[in-house]
C-alpha cells in the first residue's frame, strides 16, 4: 500500500471514515465484509473509522426523514469527511432500513465522498443494489467514487469466525479505499478553501 500524501494539502487532520453496515438482519453476513473493511480503513495512516452499524440505531418507523434524526449518528455523519456503506442485496434491490437510516439527515452529507460495497448470496456481488443506491447518494448530496467492493457468494467467502477466505479481495479493497481517500481529501479541502456563490 502507497502511503497517501496528505502535506500535499497541508492537512495534518486524520480523516474520518465510518462505516455503515446497512442491515439488522439476524444471522447477516454483511457483518463480516463490514468488520473487515472497518479494519482496512483504520490501517490507513491519518484516517479516523468506527463500524456505525444500523441495528444498534434507534429506528423508529411511525415516521420518516429528518423527523427520526438521531442526534449521535447525525453528528457522525456531520463529521465524516466519507462514508463506506455496506449494502446487502435483497430482491434485486438494497436494504429498506439502510435507506430509512440515510433519509434521517441531509445537509450532514453534503460534499461527502461515498464508496459502495455490496454483498450477496449469489454471483452478483450486490451490484444491482449498488446501482440503485447511486441516484439516492446523488440526491443526498454525497459524491460517489468510481469503484465498488463487491462480496458475491458472501457464504463461501468468509469463516464462521469472520476471517476472510479469499484473499484476492484485498488488492480490490485497495484500490477502492485509495479512490475513496484521495475523493475524500479533495472534498475536504473543497468544503474548506472553495467558496459557493
Ligand atoms: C429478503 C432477502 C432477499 C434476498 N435477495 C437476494 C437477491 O436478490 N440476490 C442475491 O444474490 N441474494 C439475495 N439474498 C441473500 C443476501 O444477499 C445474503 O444473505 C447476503 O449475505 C447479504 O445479506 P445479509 O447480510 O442479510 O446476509 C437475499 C436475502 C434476503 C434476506
Amino acid at each position: 500500500m502507497t502511503d497517501i500524501d496528505l502535506s500535499q494539502t497541508g492537512e495534518s487532520r486524520p480523516l474520518y471514515i465510518p462505516v455503515i453496515l446497512g442491515t439488522v438482519r439476524k444471522g447477516r453476513m454483511s457483518e463480516h465484509p463490514a468488520r473487515l473493511m472497518t479494519a482496512e480503513v483504520a490501517k490507513r495512516p491519518m484516517v479516523e473509522t468506527e463500524l456505525i452499524d444500523i441495528a444498534h440505531l434507534p429506528l423508529p418507523v411511525d415516521d420518516a426523514g429528518q423527523a427520526i434524526k438521531d442526534p449521535e449518528f447525525a453528528s457522525k455523519m456531520m463529521r465524516a469527511d466519507a462514508l463506506v456503506i455496506v449494502s446487502p442485496e435483497y430482491n434485486h434491490g438494497y436494504s429498506g432500513l439502510l435507506k430509512h437510516v440515510l433519509d434521517s439527515c441531509l445537509k450532514e452529507y453534503i460534499h461527502k465522498a461515498v464508496g459502495i460495497v455490496g454483498v450477496s448470496g449469489g454471483t452478483f456481488g450486490g451490484t444491482r443494489g449498488i446501482q440503485d443506491l447511486l441516484p439516492v447518494m446523488r440526491e443526498l448530496g454525497l459524491v460517489t467514487i468510481f469503484w465498488d467492493v463487491n462480496f458475491a457468494n458472501v457464504y463461501n467467502l468468509f469463516a464462521s469466525d469472520g476471517t476472510l477466505l479469499d484473499e484476492t479481495m484485498l488488492a480490490r479493497i485497495d484500490q477502492f479505499l485509495k479512490e475513496l481517500i484521495w475523493m475524500a481529501q479533495t472534498l475536504r479541502y473543497g468544503r474548506e478553501h472553495i467558496g459557493l456563490e
